[in-house]
């Protein structure tokens, strides 16, 4: 048996990996480790709760007495580390929460995982460590680091202390770094789910700027596949590269939405643009191809119905979501984007 900790288990990427490595590796054990943030929810988990290959523990990787505690009651083996506060523009709002999250929460666990023995340990990392791209290009794991948000800058921190465990201690760690992720359970402040809800509501959809900002769109599935992939066999102090080698602008995914959705155009709205808006991001995923025998699978259009299917069976998730205090985060975020007479981008 091997004892994996999903650190952000109740997040959108890590209820997925839960749930697949529970469907696909029936010899593992996880301990799932999350503090149930605003983004964390265990609705989605209510029946795999029961499971008792799956432990849910409620800790904040900030403190690192909590997750001694939680070391203390389980014999971790391998850690899969994906709590993060993940949203930029969140990051633009309140910036040091992602430092205390992301940068103190992952070397607090980096210390403690080292110290209790662990013997593999994934850092899941995003391709906005890298920067903005102009029109041509790609991002490969040589890009040197250049974040531009205080959330990517935050997960650039958290690479490097990663890069420096290894360096230092010899510690068993990978990183990986991923595009934009879809698929069911993303909490809708990203794009598609927001998009989607907002459709499904009659609300309108706020675009930033001109909209041909650039993301290179991965399924949830496919990321979690790689994730696996990098744990069982990616070598010790690299870095590895995954997309859904599927870029678009944001307005061709929301236009897709709406049809999709068979809703019309006319719930466009051009908004005032996300400050320091990165223009570009496309991946080179040819090294995880080449070293994991990993490559994306889910089409963007199938997989993009499956997920707006998701949504419309679980509108009372969303709605209670969007009844709580996102609607403090919607008001301050688009209240004035989106008011009469505010200024498109
Ligand atoms: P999410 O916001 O949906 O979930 C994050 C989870 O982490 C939540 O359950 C939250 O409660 C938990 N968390 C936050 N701070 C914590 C703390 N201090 N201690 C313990 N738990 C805490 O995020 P996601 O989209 O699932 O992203 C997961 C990881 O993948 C993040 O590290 C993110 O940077 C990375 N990533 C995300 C994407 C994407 O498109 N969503 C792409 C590439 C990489
Ligand atoms: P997001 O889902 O926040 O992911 P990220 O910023 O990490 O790439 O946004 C994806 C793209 O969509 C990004 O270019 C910003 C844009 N966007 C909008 O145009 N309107 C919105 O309401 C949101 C949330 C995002």
């Amino acid at each position: 048996m091997t004892t994996l900790l999903i650190t952000g288990g109740a997040g959108f990427i890590g209820a997925n990996l839960v749930r697949r490595v529970l469907a696909d590796r029936p010899d593992w054990n996880i301990v799932n480790l999350d503090a149930l943030t605003y983004a964390g929810d265990l609705t989605w988990l209510a029946d795999v709760l029961r499971d008792p290959r799956h432990a849910f523990e409620k800790a904040d990787l900030a403190d690192r007495a909590q997750i001694e505690t939680v070391f203390d009651r389980h014999p971790i083996d391998w850690v899969a580390h994906l709590a993060a506060e993940s949203h930029v523009d969140r990051s633009i709002l309140e910036p040091e929460v992602f430092i205390r999250s992301n940068v103190l929460g992952t070397q607090n666990l980096l210390d403690v995982a080292r110290k209790r023995g662990v013997k593999r340990f994934l850092h899941v990392s995003t391709d906005e460590v890298y920067g903005t791209l102009g029109a041509e290009g790609k991002f490969t794991e040589e890009t040197p680091l250049a974040p531009n948000s205080p959330y990517s800058a935050s997960k650039a921190a958290s690479d490097l202390l990663v890069r420096a465990a290894v360096h230092t201690f010899g510690f068993h760690a990978i990183t990986s770094r991923c595009s934009n992720n879809y698929g069911p359970r993303q909490f809708p402040e990203k794009l598609i789910p927001l998009m989607i809800a907002n459709a499904l509501d009659g609300k309108p959809l706020p675009v930033y700027g001109d909209g041909q900002q650039v993301r290179d769109w991965i399924h949830v599935d496919d990321h979690c596949t790689g994730l696996l992939a990098a744990l069982e066999r990616g070598r010790v102090g690299e870095v590895y590269n995954f997309g859904g080698e599927c870029e678009l602008p944001n307005l061709t995914v929301v236009k897709t939405l709406l049809s999709v959705l068979g809703k019309g155009e006319e719930l466009l709205r051009f908004v005032a643009d996300r400050p320091g808006h990165d223009r570009r991001y496309a991946i080179d995923c040819s090294k995880a191809k080449a070293e994991l025998g990993w490559a994306p699978q889910r089409r963007f259009d199938e997989g993009l119905r499956a997920t707006v299917r998701w949504y419309r069976e679980h509108a009372d998730w969303v709605a209670r979501i969007r009844s709580g205090a996102y609607r403090d985060y919607y008001q301050l975020q688009y209240g004035g984007r989106l008011a009469p007479g505010s200024p498109p981008g």
